[in-house]
């Protein structure tokens, strides 16, 4: 369904003490009704595929049990993320790993996605880093891309017209290196039909601040996030990067500059040294890890974040299979993004939609919010919100 600008009213938390919004469930049937189907074995379709072979190390995968469902019990996946930001279902496409979603639309269904995030968005086109730029790594695998990408001019161009006739809501990934670079690509995507949010990656260096990340400086991601949240009224969505000592006051002053919803998190910074280690790997030495082996990181940050906002969370890193986005949802996320298990599998992240749908009424449960929020702790101000939990 195509996202609808409303106002989010409602305020329900479970937790004593903290006035955390949920997000709202509403009763609507699918368009295309649920296909009930066996849990795959995702971890054998990973491992036959070379590019995201990475993914195929997992540790916590446990096998899954035929689902026993009630096909009569109608399952509510819809989910909103704010200022009328409302999906259909919360399994979204990670952005940098779907394309601008056409590249997919002959093998995927796409309408059926809670959303897209395209590629990275600049003001001016990129050409990305020298190469190699993607190597696998036991779990995962490490990218330095360099946010290639057209700019924003011919994204609009070239895509926005085709997402303005799709119902699967499109949320373009914006980066810059300015604040002024970040508000100007947001305001030409304002008002342009086919774009239904913004997501912000901030984890990119603020030329302004000497090359520091927006996104490891609580200041630098408020004041990013304010001048956006000015220049568009477009859902905004803020990223936040797992590259940081304590992440919950940059997650609470971007709640606090206006953001609609975070997503968490982006690809931890890693190297890789040459088969002959002679020299790093990769041509801009850096790379982004992703992939299975960052989900205990992600959840981590996932479960402390979504106890310091009162914003919808929405958790990326690892996803491979149900199991994974209902450990998500446990700590607190309202909503999923797939991304490196995709090059393996892009129909995974339909298939995703099916299974939660058929989990739920497994459960007897006609709506997923139940399953939100189980493993955070039950009352206030948890040792896990103030960090004291890790100690090595
Ligand atoms: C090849 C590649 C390109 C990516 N490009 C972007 C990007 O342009 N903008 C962004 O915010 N995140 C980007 N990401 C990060 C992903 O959106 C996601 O946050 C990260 O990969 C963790 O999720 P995963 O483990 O499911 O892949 C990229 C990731 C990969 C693997």
């Amino acid at each position: 369904m195509k996202a609808k600008r409303r106002v989010v009213t409602s305020a329900t938390g479970e937790r004593p003490g903290l006035a955390k919004r949920r997000p709202t469930v509403r009763r609507i049937k699918p368009a295309i009704a649920p296909v009930v189907r066996r849990a795959p074995d995702i971890r054998g379709a990973v491992s036959s595929n070379s590019a995201a072979s990475a993914t195929s190390t997992r540790i916590s995968a446990a096998p899954q049990k035929p689902v026993a469902t009630a096909p009569d019990v109608d399952v509510d996946l819809s989910v909103d993320l704010g200022r009328g930001l409302v999906l259909a279902n919360p399994i979204l496409v990670a952005s940098g790993t779907f394309g601008y979603g056409t590249e997919y639309a002959d093998v995927v269904e796409v309408q059926r996605l809670g959303a897209i995030c395209c590629k990275g968005t600049t003001l001016r086109p990129r050409i990305g880093n020298p190469t190699p730029r993607v190597t696998e790594t036991p779990g995962g695998m490490l990218n330095s891309i360099g946010l290639q990408n057209p700019g924003v001019d011919a994204v609009i161009a070239k895509y926005a017209e085709t997402w303005a006739g799709w119902q699967v809501p499109v949320i373009v990934n914006v980066a810059g290196e300015s604040v002024a670079d970040y508000v100007e690509v947001v305001r030409r995507l304002e008002g342009v039909p086919g774009i239904a949010g913004i997501e912000l990656n901030i984890s990119c260096p603020n030329v302004g601040k000497g090359g520091l990340q927006f996104a490891i400086d609580a200041d630098a991601a408020a004041g990013v996030t304010a001048a956006v949240r000015r220049a568009t009224d477009l859902p905004l969505l803020v990223k936040l990067s797992p590259n940081v000592a304590d992440v919950r006051p940059i997650a609470r002053a971007i709640a606090d500059a206006g953001a609609d919803a975070l997503t968490a998190i982006n690809t931890l910074s890693g190297i890789a040294v040459s088969p002959s280690r002679l020299r790093p790997l990769l041509g801009n030495t850096y790379g982004g890890l992703s992939g299975p082996a960052i989900k205990p990181v992600a959840l981590r940050i996932v479960y402390e974040v979504s106890q310091v906002v009162d914003i919808p969370v929405v958790a990326i890193g690892g996803v491979t299979e149900l199991a994974d986005v209902l450990d998500y949802l446990a700590v607190g996320a309202a909503a999923v993004q797939v991304g490196t298990a995709i090059f393996a599998d892009p129909t995974l992240p339909v298939r995703l939609v099916d299974e939660l749908a058929a989990e739920c009424r497994r459960r007897g449960l006609t709506s997923f919010a139940p399953l939100i929020g189980t493993a955070l702790p039950k009352r206030a101000a948890a040792p896990s919100s103030k960090g004291v939990e890790y100690r090595p």
